[in-house]
């Protein structure tokens, strides 16, 4: 996806809101709208170093393009992979069940499915998009995040390489990956039409696991110059005892997360506290989601005590995030460590 393709803006103003997180319970409250006369906008933590959030219903590139330099330190997103998946036509074309890049997957357990991207039906040219797409925004990230920031990007294994070349050609360094165990419905399929001809075969593995790329922007010097100067440079341990690791077992949000933020690809609480919280070492900075969907990195790192700003494009999703952050904020974690106060 290029900006281009973006899920056109109405004409009318973005809108643009903040509030202040409250520390031990991760309750948002204080929420005020940006653009009202007495909104004010916040740059850097409210003065005594209270988590805050931002969320802003606009382009993530508009937004980045506008940014100060060195203002964010970390970002933690799930980007839009299918190029096409979020405009409007390919929405209606979910909503009516009526195919387009997003497939219903086989009901063998008898339960309705939400629609996946099909992402195995992207052309040559597509591919291109998709890399030009994450060349544009690794470079527009690199000059807004402090030296030592990171970058934790979901992604998947059939397009992973269009995220990772562009981002360090841009000049991020690769530090790992993390593999978030998952059941998807990817994969695993016999021949189509020649099921029964092919029944030994299959064409795709099912995967059973979703990778994030992790990058850091370069630190200066070594890293614990750059985490004394900028706080940044290193991942925050689960404990003294448990440095955070690159295999986590999260299942996809489901019950009360999925009815609170019915968005398609939304991302579970218990993945995203761990991820916000490893992301700032000294839990201090900003976490940037320039992608945020329905909010659930910012209600991770609300409900984690830490400061984050999210952006959205798409109206719907916008108006969702406003009223999901607080309350997965607000949901207990089912079972994940590091990060879930
Ligand atoms: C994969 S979804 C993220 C969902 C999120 N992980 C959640 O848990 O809700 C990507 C989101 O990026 C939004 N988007 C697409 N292009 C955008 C752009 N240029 N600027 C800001 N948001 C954009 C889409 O509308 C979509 O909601």
């Amino acid at each position: 996806m290029t900006g281009d393709t973006a899920p056109p803006l109405r004409q009318r103003p973005l809108r643009h809101v903040s509030g202040l997180v409250k520390e031990a319970t991760g309750a948002l409250f204080d929420v005020r709208d940006l653009d009202s006369p007495e909104g004010g906008r916040r740059s850097g933590p409210a003065g005594d170093g209270q988590a805050t959030f931002e969320l802003h219903w606009t382009d993530a590139f508009d937004w980045l393009e506008s940014a100060p330099a060195r203002s964010v330190e970390a970002v933690v997103t799930d980007p839009p992979y299918g190029l096409v998946e979020y405009t409007a036509h390919q929405l209606e074309k979910r909503a009516n069940g009526t195919g387009g890049v997003w497939r219903i997957p086989p009901s063998f357990d008898g339960c309705r499915r939400s629609p996946l991207p099909r992402f195995t039906v992207l052309t040559g040219p597509e591919q291109e998009q998709l890399a030009s797409f994450f060349t544009r925004l690794a470079e527009r990230l690199l000059p807004v995040l402090v030296p030592g920031a990171h970058v934790f990007i979901a992604t998947n294994p059939l397009v992973s390489h269009l995220v990772y070349g562009p981002f360090l050609a841009a000049g991020f360094e690769k530090r790992g990956e993390i593999i978030r165990l998952v059941q998807t419905l990817r994969g695993g399929d016999r021949p189509k039409n020649a099921e029964s001809e092919f029944d030994q075969v299959t064409v795709m593995p099912r995967s059973g696991w979703e990778p994030w790329g992790l990058f850091r922007k370069p630190c200066e010097g070594r890293v614990q110059d750059n985490l004394r100067r900028w706080r940044t440079g290193g991942l925050r341990r689960i404990s003294a005892a448990e440095p955070f690791r690159d295999v986590i077992d999260a299942p996809p949000a489901r019950g009360r997360e999925r009815t609170i933020a019915p968005h398609p690809s939304l991302k579970p609480q218990r993945l995203m506290r761990q991820l916000v919280h490893a992301a700032l070492p000294l839990g201090e900075g900003t976490i940037l989601d320039p992608f945020m969907g329905s909010g659930s990195t910012i209600a991770a790192a609300a409900a984690c005590g830490l400061s984050s700003i999210g952006l959205e494009a798409n109206e719907e999703y916008f108006e969702l995030a406003l009223n999901a952050v607080p309350l997965l904020a607000e949901l207990p974690t089912n079972g994940g460590t590091g990060g879930s106060r």
